[in-house]
Order: structure tokens, then sequence, then C-alpha cells
């Protein structure tokens, strides 16, 4: 079999710092049905929007190095705080061997696209603090205001599953969303891979009058565009089998895939953190 034949059927790996890149795995097996996922949540260490850049950028590296022992053809960064600290770095050490494609750069393209001329992101503290959506999209579309606010604890009330009390979100979009930096917004990016999963409940605040940008689906279209450029789309027809991995397991976290995958899936416990690394000898 022709070598670029065997690649196509490789995995694509997907990686997070816990179970809400699941959102985008999802996308992407929706986009792609026939294409296989490898998935590494770094559950031991989430939440990442609390760590410093240089160990996210530390836990990245080890975690792309993971994905490519298993043959990953692409690599997604799942996750908005790894993708705003590690995306360069990440580029720069798997260059000439996979492509690296992340949650921010498609979304900053399709705000470029939409035309609108006044958007807010909502994010994590670290995502918000490192400034990068304000600064992709200066650099892609100058001239688009851009107003960021952090929403420290919505990733983990979504967690929670708090999202299934209407009554519970409207309080709590309130207490985000009337924030007066977000006044008159024409869109809403959802920085934050935790996000879609109120989605309705931010329209619902909006009365669907903002445009809301979701990196579920418009990564996967990168995804898809990015294997049909280098001919690596999977030729196979059947719908494939994917493998989740976590760094830390508990049941909750298994349960919890439910929220961002839409079925539960079976978490493999892989602690890539506590594997002693082979040292190599001083010369
Ligand atoms: N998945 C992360 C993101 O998209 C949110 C959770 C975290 O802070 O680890 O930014």
């Amino acid at each position: 079999m022709h070598i670029s034949t065997l690649q196509a059927k490789h995995p694509i790996g997907v990686f997070d710092s816990g179970i809400g890149g699941l959102t985008v795995a999802q996308g992407i097996a929706h986009a792609l049905p026939n294409e296989q996922i490898v998935y590494f949540g770094d559950t031991a260490h989430m939440p990442y929007g609390e760590k410093s850049a240089e160990a996210i950028q530390g836990y990245s590296v080890k975690i792309c190095q993971f994905l490519l022992q298993h043959q990953c053809k692409i690599i997604v960064i799942a996750c908005n705080t790894a993708s705003s600290v590690a995306v360069e770095l990440l580029q720069e050490q798997m260059a000439g061997r996979v492509t690296v494609i992340n949650v921010i750069d498609p979304v900053v393209e399709a705000v470029k696209q939409s035309g609108i001329g006044r958007v807010g992101v909502l994010a994590t503290q670290r995502t918000t603090k490192t400034g990068v959506y304000p600064h992709k999209i200066s650099l892609a579309s100058p001239g688009v205001k851009v107003m960021a606010k952090a929403a420290a604890s919505l990733a983990s009330i979504i967690e929670e599953g708090m999202f299934h009390s209407a009554h519970t979100m409207k309080a709590i979009m309130d207490y985000y969303l009337s924030d007066p930096c977000l006044e008159q917004i024409e869109g809403l990016i959802l920085g934050c891979t935790h996000y879609p999963i109120i989605k309705n409940h931010i329209n619902n605040y909006y009365n669907g009058k903002v445009q809301i940008f979701d990196a579920t689906e418009t990564v996967a279209q990168a995804v898809k565009e990015q294997l049909r450029n280098q001919q690596l789309l999977c030729p196979d027809t059947r719908k494939a089998q994917h493998h989740f991995y976590v760094s830390d397991y508990t049941h909750s976290f298994e349960q919890a895939t439910k929220i961002f995958f839409g079925t539960q899936v079976h978490l493999n416990h892989y602690p890539i953190w506590e594997m002693i690394e082979q040292i190599t000898p001083l010369k």
C-alpha cells in the first residue's frame, strides 16, 4: 500500500486540559465520521486556566509526543488556554512531522469573514490575560473592536451540570454577559471549549441577535480542509472507533463525557506524568 494511503488511515490526535475538548472532538467526529480520533485529556493538570504558560507548554509538548507515538496524522489543540500559549512552540517542534491546528486561528478567520465590527470574547482567566484574541483579530481584521470578558467559574459550572436548569442559567448569563464591556457587540466568541454546551442559553440571552462563534464547527472544517490539502482524508467508509485517554481517571470524568461528546465514552487511564523518563546518561 502507498505510504500516503497508510498515513491517511492514521488517526487525528486531539488534546485538551481535560474533557471539555470533547466538544471539539465531537465536531470533528460529526464532520468526518470515517476518521479515527485519539483523544488525550490532561485531567491530572486541569484546569490549565490557572497554570503558568511555561507549565502548559511543557504539558503540551509531552502530550504531542504521546499523540505522535499513536501515529496521529494531524494534531488539534482542543483547548483555548493551550492554544493561546503553546501553539507556536508546538508548530515549531512538530514541523516536518505533523500539522498542528489550534482552536483560535480558525475562529479569528471566521470573524474576519463575517465582516462584523464589534466582537466580544468570553474565555477563562488565563486566555483573557494573554490577550490572544484581541491581538490575533487586530492583525487579521484591523478596525474590529474586541472586548474580552473573563468568566472565571463558567467552565466549572458547566462541568457540574448546572446548565440543565433554565432558571439558574438565566441568572448566570445575566451575571457574565451584562458586563458593560460586552454592550453593543454584534458577535460573541466562545473562547473556551466548555461553552458550546451552553450556546442555547447564550443565544437566548441575546434573543438570537448576536452571532455566536463556536470553534467546534469551525475547527472541524479547518481539519477537513487541511487533511484534504495534504491528501490525508481517510479512504475508509466505515464509521471509526475512537480512543480516549486521560492522565487521571475518575468515574465522574467518565460520566461527564456525555455532556461534552453527546454519548458517554470509555476513558483509558494513561498516567503519562507518573511514567519514569528514560534518563540519557551524561557524556
Ligand atoms: N479547555 C479549556 C479552554 O478551552 C478550559 C478549561 C481549563 O482551564 O483547563 O480554555
